[in-house]
């Protein structure tokens, strides 16, 4: 059965789709088959990986009330181990249509569970906010991933979506803990970026990950190639937290991680 990591923050633009499309890079890279579902009307990390909505017939939507089609959905990629379910603006509706249906907060967990058994990672990138798409995708999931910008208001984003997680766990999904806290745009020399980061450390010591994601222009430019910063510069700063990120997320399983689990050892300060 595949790890299911929900890449979730009701932020904006913290680095949730790129953190989505180049772990999942990264993770086929490592010949770990995975399977990236864009639970984003935006549609980022389908565009990201070359899949344009308006393109496909199938997407995350058509799919969501015909979950035994989902395979009819899936796109391959360029990346041998790494396929996507893209999304579409439609997805939009489906905020509304669900609030009046039975259940209506585990009709994706019902696409995930169709095709679960058929890969060993799937990844759910989220849009930026804590509404019925995102609970869908948080009790669709095992794991939850935050990414993080380093800037003045994280810490309450971060409290406020650990409250959603605490919610969502002893309500409707027992199997979700918290796989981690990612640091996006890190930038050393800034003094609010330090500040922040050492802030998260201390609060979430065990929670935080090793890897820091620095701000790298490589993975800014490469989703308008339609491709993963791997493709785009393999030797890019971007590529090699995306790949140590990768390896720490092979590393750490969820299962073992409850909220404060991980011990920390040699961080260096950066
Ligand atoms: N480490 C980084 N270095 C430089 N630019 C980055 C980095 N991470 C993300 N970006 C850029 O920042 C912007 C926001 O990133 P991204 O789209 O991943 O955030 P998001 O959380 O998915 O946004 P949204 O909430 O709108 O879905 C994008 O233009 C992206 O290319
Ligand atoms: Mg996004």
């Amino acid at each position: 059965m595949a790890r299911v990591v929900v890449v979730a923050n009701q932020k904006g633009g913290v680095g949730k789709t790129t953190t989505s499309v180049n772990l999942a890079a990264s993770l086929a890279v490592m010949e770990k088959k995975t399977l990236l579902i864009d639970c984003d009307p935006q549609a980022n990390a389908s565009s990201g990986l070359g899949i344009y909505s308006e393109k496909c017939i199938q997407n995350i939507y058509t799919i969501l009330y015909e979950p035994q089609r989902v395979r009819e959905a899936v796109v391959v990629t360029d990346f041998p181990f790494l396929s996507v379910l893209p999304s579409s603006p439609d997805l939009v509706a489906a905020e509304i249509e669900l609030v009046g249906k039975p259940r209506r907060e585990f009709f994706l967990r019902a696409v995930v569970q169709e095709i679960a058994g058929e890969y060993e990672y799937i990844l759910l990138d989220c849009p930026p906010s804590l509404g019925l798409v995102t609970l869908n995708a948080l009790c669709a999931a095992t794991e939850l991933l935050i990414p993080l910008q380093c800037e003045y208001y994280a810490l309450e984003g971060i409290a406020q979506l650990l409250r959603t997680y605490d919610l969502v766990h002893k309500r409707f999904n027992k199997e979700l803990s918290v796989l981690g806290v990612l640091l996006t745009m890190y930038d050393g020399r800034n003094k609010l970026n330090r500040h922040v980061k050492r802030e998260i450390w201390k609060c979430f010591p065990k929670l935080a990950f090793d890897t820091l994601v620095p701000r790298n222009v490589r993975l800014s430019e490469a989703p308008s190639f339609g491709k993963p910063v791997l493709a785009h510069d393999i030797k890019s700063r971007g590529s090699e937290a995306y790949l140590s990120l990768a390896q720490e997320v092979v590393r750490r399983h969820a299962g073992s991680v409850p909220v404060g689990g991980v011990a920390r050892s040699g961080r260096k300060s950066a």
